[in-house]
């Protein structure tokens, strides 16, 4: 496998999936909100390394998708903290599709996460 994909040494495997015919759009090509839905949920995995607080997602920056990406393609979300405040904490996603024995990179994420209390109220890290 040729690694093309985006470069980030201090990045992790947080999920890989493979996406199927269930998660298309009207095209035949997989749903963008089913990518974001996984880049949420990656960013949480990471997220949990900092707290074990429980975690609400307050803010998901620009998602631009650079590629499509096809039925059956293994699709890997790599994340990496960026920063931790008192109460939020950012995370960086990279997702990636393997096609045709390459590494294809799809899209990328900066998300943030914020500490809460059982009344959703944020509390320190
Ligand atoms: C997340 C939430 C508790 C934050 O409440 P708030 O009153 O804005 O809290 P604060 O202003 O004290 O901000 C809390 C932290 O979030 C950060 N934050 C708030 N808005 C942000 C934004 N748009 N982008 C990045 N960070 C943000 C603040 O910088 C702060 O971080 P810090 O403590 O590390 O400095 C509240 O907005 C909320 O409940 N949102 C809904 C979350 C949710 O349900 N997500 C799922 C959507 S379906």
């Amino acid at each position: 496998m040729n690694n093309s994909g985006f470069k980030n040494e201090k990045r992790q495997p947080a999920i890989r999936i493979v996406l199927l015919p269930r998660d298309t759009n009207a095209a035949g090509t997989i749903f963008g909100g089913i990518i974001l839905s996984h880049i949420d949920l990656a960013g949480s995995v990471e997220a949990r390394n900092s707290t074990k607080n429980r975690i609400v997602t307050v803010a998901m920056k620009e998602v631009v998708f650079k590629q499509p990406v096809f039925v059956g393609e293994v699709v890997s979300f790599y994340t990496s903290t960026t920063h931790i405040g008192r109460t939020s904490i950012s995370i960086h996603v990279d997702v990636e599709a393997e096609r045709d024995g390459h590494i294809v990179p799809v899209t990328q994420a900066d998300l943030t996460f914020v500490s809460v209390d059982e009344k959703g109220s944020p509390i320190p890290i």
